[in-house]
This record gives structure tokens, sequence and C-alpha cells, in this order.
């Protein structure tokens, strides 16, 4: 390897001389010697440089590339794999370019980098922050083992549709949920030192309100208005931004009418000047261009000029701004003053991760992949994200239990279980769980393996009926049933969320046999699976779990781990439900506890039979699973609320406790979740929202107390008109194990 650091290091202190460096920087903070080093190297940039660093790359080839990276045309390449390339790269921003600028290398790092952790869905059902953090940590680790200093991720978006493929990418319909997991990842890929060769930049994307596309269909218009942006899809972002986040990304959606891209109202008086955001902002993939294509603007000289003024820093690969800024100068469109500010913000960021003075990564260090740390944290956060839905009592498997049948296109499928934007993860790595049950099991247990479909699509139903012969002399059956992993994710939306292929059919099959039939979903997003939680004696969900999924879930089954997960996002009965959430607001005609449905209405009922109520006539009132939901092993008692004061002042902090006593006869995690409602509002609010909750693990008879500790500030919301306050008055919260049950407490504001 060429000796990058010892050129560097003097091209470095050559750099550092020319940079005006008399100034005393002795008694400046380390963000005050930051803004001088910005300032003094934008003063010495051409505008031409200054265009450079906005530009972001794609990674083809260093040939193609080191034209453009010696002219100091670029400031960002993504898609980079290994650090050799990536040193190559570095030296010659570093060596060749004219300012020496370090070039910033980025990767889509989503739910790990070779080591695959559960999609962020997942790991948002793990309601554990800590772990979520340690995950984002270890992907930090390895990928920047590679020269990677920046990743696109979280991905903090709400989502409440899951025809949306990209629900998988974040942590489920909560924004308080997904602001604590939004901020746990951003602390755990940057860590507390941004200069640590480990620390990666964090990308909150995408803003803003992308999952609210219409009809769940990915790129799709939104329509939301300003009190529901910043009550539902902001918090998010700022928790994120509030954590020390170092970009955002804009997202690809218009929000009634106006492309975030090219949307002052968020990049500008939210993020920067509400917010105080002083990294930057990156366009999604080719989105200033996209501008075009939107309709909202003629060119990309138009394009260039609206993201510039809209608040853009830095263009993901359309070029637009390095052709244009020029002439966009020239012709007075954009001031010289909205080019330094994005250049400003882009060397920031390089210089917070110490980019200048450590360009190069190690090539020749021990592998930081896959180690055992890594592999039994991952088990750890797929242990935790899977939710056990339905239980008769076949869970855990009895040791009894000598044959067991396995079956089902995701039992044994390495890269699909991995799920949504693994670039790096590899299969050969990932353990199934027909390897962890054969493993697990040995010699003990016979476990025969039919996959009974080739992969989910399959619509060939020829094996089923061997499968049911098979089943008939099995003690148990595990089913290993869901979606490939290219069934969610980006642009792969679903109008029909029922088992793909003929997955429903063998399910239907094997739950007739007398034997039971526990069924695994592997998953990107819920499905509607009334039929098969019917069907079944038992349903573990397990939003894809990646690389140590088949350990997790035979442990799970086997009952060497307990079930702890809790659904991130609420769960349909069918799909034209969606979008489907626990927090909606009251309405004028709520239904009633039971509702007459479709086939019990008499024929030729009159038109007001049935009451003028908000229900589905097919469908009902009620989601399949609610948000917050999950079983155990064992069974949970709630004792009363105690609350420390029914009347409260705006600036008081309230205590909400209860006894949770485990009253089964195994240990088990309960996660205890505090909800609460705001009765009257200057506007209609949600009929429950999440404010707190906590994993707590009890052994059988073991009783303690749960509090939560409430300040009554975090019962602000944005009003009517557009203030956020806590606005005096009723209040109910209960403590409860999910959205849908427990007694409420009142308590007033006053
Ligand atoms: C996605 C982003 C991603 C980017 C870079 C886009 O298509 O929307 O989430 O980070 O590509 O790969």
């Amino acid at each position: 390897m060429t000796n990058y650091k010892l050129v560097f290091a003097i091209t470095f202190a050559a750099l550092l001389s020319s940079c005006g460096g008399n100034k005393n920087t002795s008694s400046m903070t380390k963000e005050e010697i930051i803004e001088y080093r910005v300032d003094t190297l934008l003063s010495q940039m051409t505008l031409e440089e200054k265009l450079g660093q906005m530009n972001q790359l794609s990674f083809s080839s260093i040939e193609a590339l080191q034209p453009a990276i010696e002219a100091g045309k670029v400031g960002s390449i993504l898609n980079t794999e290994d650090a050799k390339t990536v040193n190559a790269l570095q030296h010659i921003a570093v060596e060749k370019s004219r300012l020496h600028i370090p070039l910033l290398m980025s990767r889509d790092v989503i739910h790990g980098f070779k080591t695959i952790f559960p999609i962020p869905l997942g790991q948002g059902a793990t309601f554990d922050p800590a772990l979520v953090q340690k995950g984002a940590r270890i992907a930090a680790v390895e990928a920047s083992s590679t020269g990677i200093r920046w990743t696109f991720s979280p991905m903090v978006d709400i989502a409440r549709d899951a025809r949306w493929g990209r629900m998988a990418e974040g942590y489920g319909e909560d924004p308080y949920l997904t602001s604590l997991m939004g901020a746990a990842t951003v602390r755990g890929y940057q860590t507390a030192d941004l200069s640590d060769p480990t620390a990666m930049a964090a990308c909150v994307k995408h803003f803003v309100g992308y999952g609210a596309a219409e009809s769940g269909l990915d790129y799709n218009s939104t329509f939301i208005p300003e009190r529901q942006l910043r009550n539902v899809y902001l918090p998010s972002f700022k928790a994120s931004v509030d954590a020390g986040a170092l970009t955002v990304m804009t997202s690809f959606n218009d929000n009634d009418g106006v492309p975030s891209t090219g949307n002052t109202f968020i990049l500008k008086d939210i993020l920067r000047n509400e917010w105080g955001f002083n990294g930057f902002v990156v366009t999604d993939w080719g989105s200033t261009s996209g501008l075009i294509v939107h309709g909202f603007a003629t060119d990309a000289y138009d394009a260039a000029m609206k993201s510039i003024n809209a608040g853009v820093d830095m263009e993901m690969v359309s070029g637009a701004i390095l052709a244009n800024g020029a002439k966009l100068i020239d012709d007075k469109r954009i001031s010289m003053g909205e080019i330094d500010r994005a250049v400003s913000n882009i060397l920031r960021v390089k210089f917070s991760l110490g980019l200048f003075e450590n360009p190069y990564t190690d090539e020749t260090s021990p592998s930081v992949m896959y180690t055992p740390d890594h592999l039994k944290a991952a088990k750890k956060s797929a242990i935790e994200s899977a939710i056990l839905l339905k239980n008769d009592g076949v869970l855990p498997l009895k040791k009894s239990v000598k044959r067991v049948l396995v079956v089902g296109p995701l039992a044994d499928a390495p890269y699909e279980q991995m799920g949504t934007w693994v670039f790096d993860g590899e299969k050969e790595h990932t353990i199934t769980p027909l390897a962890a049950l054969k493993e697990m099991y040995g010699d003990r247990v016979k476990v025969t393996y039919m996959s009974v479909l080739d992969y989910s699509r399959d619509r060939n139903t020829s094996k089923i009926s061997a499968a049911v012969s098979a089943a008939r002399r099995a003690d148990v059956i595990l089913a290993f049933v869901g979606e490939e992993s290219f069934l969610s994710g980006e642009a792969h939306c679903l109008a029909d969320l029922n088992l793909v292929g003929a997955q429903k059919e063998m399910l239907r099959a094997l739950g007739k046999t007398a034997t039971p039939l526990v069924t695994v979903v592997m998953a990107g997003r819920p499905l509607t699976i009334g039929d098969e939680l019917a069907e079944s004696a038992a349903v573990l969900y397990s939003f894809h779990p990646g690389t140590m999924g088949g350990p997790a879930l035979a442990e799970l089954l086997m009952g060497d781990a307990s079930p702890s997960g809790r659904t991130p996002v609420t769960f349909p009965r069918m799909v034209g439900q969606e979008p489907i959430y626990y927090a909606r607001h009251q309405v004028e005609r709520p239904a009633n506890e039971n509702e007459v449905l479709l086939y019990d209405i008499p024929v030729g009922s009159s038109q007001t039979s049935t009451g003028c109520r908000s229900f589905y006539l097919d469908a009902g009132k009620d989601a399949l699973v609610p948000f917050g939901f999950g079983l155990t092993y064992t069974t949970f008692k709630y004792g009363e609320v105690h609350i420390s004061s029914s009347e409260v002042g705006v600036k008081d902090t309230l205590t909400l406790s209860t006894t949770l006593t485990n009253t089964g006869k195994v240990a088990g995690t309960e996660v205890v979740q505090l909800y609460v409602q705001d009765c009257v509002g200057s506007v209609t609010r949600p009929m429950k929202e999440l404010k707190r909750f906590r994993r707590v693990t009890l052994q059988p008879g073991e009783s303690q107390k749960v509090s939560f500790q409430l300040p009554v500030s975090d019962l602000a919301y944005w009003t009517y008109p557009m203030v956020y306050k806590v606005e005096p008055g009723d209040f109910k919260a209960w403590i409860s194990p999910n959205s849908k049950v427990g007694t409420p407490i009142s308590f007033v504001v006053k």
C-alpha cells in the first residue's frame, strides 16, 4: 500500500500554513476552530471548487472519476465498497486536487454492513433504543473499516400504510417510538467523538412526509397540512437533529404541490431557522433534476436554482448544480451567500469527522466483520424484534417433541431473511431457521424439511399434499412463510397484503391436520394474516431478521429465549383499512363495541338500520393486531395506576406508576407502555399517544413497581393557531400492555 498517511501529513501541514494559519487557535473551542478552518478554506476556493463540493457522484471506476476529482469537482462519492478503492480515490482528492479537500465516502448502510441486523421496522419492534444504538455502532465499525464515513440512515419517516414498501426501512407508525429509535441510531453511528475513525455521519431521511405517500404508492404526492406535519411527521427528524445528526436528506415527494428538494419552508424556515441545524442537506438520488420531472422546474438551470435557493447543500448525482451554478451566479439568480452557506455546511461536516487529518483507511488492519460480538448483538436484536401474536400453548416447543416438520419458502432462504437494503451482507454468513433447528436439535429430534414452495411467490401447489402426509407423521409443523426481501423496500409497494403465492393454500391445508401448526412470518411489513392466525396454533412475526434470524427464531421456538417484541405498526384485517394507526383523532360518530357486519345485516334493511357510525361493513372497526401488542410465554398482571397529582401545572412533572406482576410460570419481559389523551383541544386530538415505555423482565411470581416521569411540557403540541404549547384541561393516561387496552386515570392541567 502507498504510504498515503505520510504523504498526506506533509500536504496537510502545507495546507494549514496556506490557510492563513497565523491565527492563534489555542484559546478557541473545538467548534470555533472548525469554523475558523471552514472560513479560511472557503476564502481560498474558486466558484468552481465550491460547486464541486456540492456535487456527489456515484462510484463507477477510479479512472472514470479521476479527472473530476482532480479538478475539485466532486465533494462526495457514494457506493464504494472497499478500503483500497476508497484510498485510491481519496489519494486523488488530497494529493492531486488544488486544495487537497478530502472526499466524503458514503453508502446505504441501513441495518448493518456485513452483519445484518433486523430491518429497521423489526428494530422498532424491540422497543429497545439501547440495543438499536448498539446495532448502529456495529454497523459503523464494520462500514468505516472500508472507508465509509457517511451512511444514509436512519429513515425516520412515519409510516402508517403497509402498502408502502418502505415501511420496512423505518421504525413504524409512532412519532415517539420513531424519535427515540432515530436518535439512538444517530448516536450509535456518530458516537460522541465524530473524529473517531469509526464514527460514521448519519443522514436523517427523507425530509419530509415521504411515508404519507397517497395510496401507499412510493414517490407519490403527499398532502399533509402544516399542523399534522409538525405534530406527526417532523418530531422524529427534530429528535435526530437534536441527537447531533450531521446530515439530512430531502424526500422525493411533493407535499401540497411543493417537492421537498425545492421547499424553502421545510429546509430553511424549519430545519435551519427553527431547529438551528448546522450540518448539510443532501438531495435524494437525482432529486434536483427530479424537480423537472415533477413539473416544478423547466430545466436543469431552473432546478439547480430552485434547490439551492430552497436550502439544498449537496446534490446527489444529477449534476445540475455543478453544471449551472456559475451561470446562476452570473445571472444573479442565486447569491454567492447561498453557495458559501452550502459549502461551509459541507466542510464543517468534513472537518468534524476529522477527514482532513485522517483521510485514509488502514487496509492492513484485521477484519472487523462478523465478529462474535457483532453476531451476538444481531441475534439479540432478532430475538427482541420477534412478536408472538398467538399461542394456544404449543410454544415453547415441548421436550416431548421428537419429530418436527419444517416447511415453507422462508425456512431456508438465507438471502431473503436479510430483508431489503442489503448491499454488503452475504447470504453465506446468514444462518437460517432450518440450519439453526437442525444444529440445536442434533440427533435428539428428527427434523424433516420440505420447502413445499420454492420461494414466497411460488404458485405451484403440487407439493402441498405430500407435506400434508408428512405433517400427519410429525409432532409439530413449523411453517416459515412471508415475503422475499424484494417485496418490500424502495419502489416495492403492494396493493394486496395477503401472503403471496400459494402460501395461504399451503397453510390452510396444513392447518387442517391434527398436528399443531406453528406459523413464523418473515416479512417487510404487516401482512393481512387473519386467516393464518385462525388456522395456526401459534404465530410468531419476525420483520426480516437478518444474519442471525435463524438462531434467534429457533431459540424462541424452543424456549431458550422468550418473545418480547411488540408491534411497531398496526396490523390491518384487510388492506382497505390502510392507512391505519392507533393515534387517530376522535370522530363525531365513533363505532360501537359490537357493530353488525356485512353478512349479518338482514336483506332489505333500511338505510339507517345499522346506525351511522364509523366502521367498515366488512372489516368492522378494529385492527387485526393493535400497535404495541405482543405476547410472552408468561402472563402479566397490571395493578392500579397511581398518579402523583390529579391537578398539575404546565411546569410540573407527573409520576405515573403501577405494579407489574409476572403471574405465570416462567420468566418474561413485558413492554410497559404509557399512553395519554388530551381530551379537549383547540383542535381535535389523537385518542391515545404513546409517551413512555419500558422493557421489564420479571421472574415467575415477581412484582415490580414501574414508574414513569412525565414532564407536563411533554403534552405540548401544535395548537390552533399554530403555537406549540400545552393546553390546560382534562387528560387521561393509561399504563398498559398495548394501545388497545387498559383503564384510564384522569388528571387536569391547570
Ligand atoms: C433512496 C435513498 C437512498 C439513495 C441512495 C434513493 O433512491 O430513496 O433512501 O439513500 O437512493 O442510494
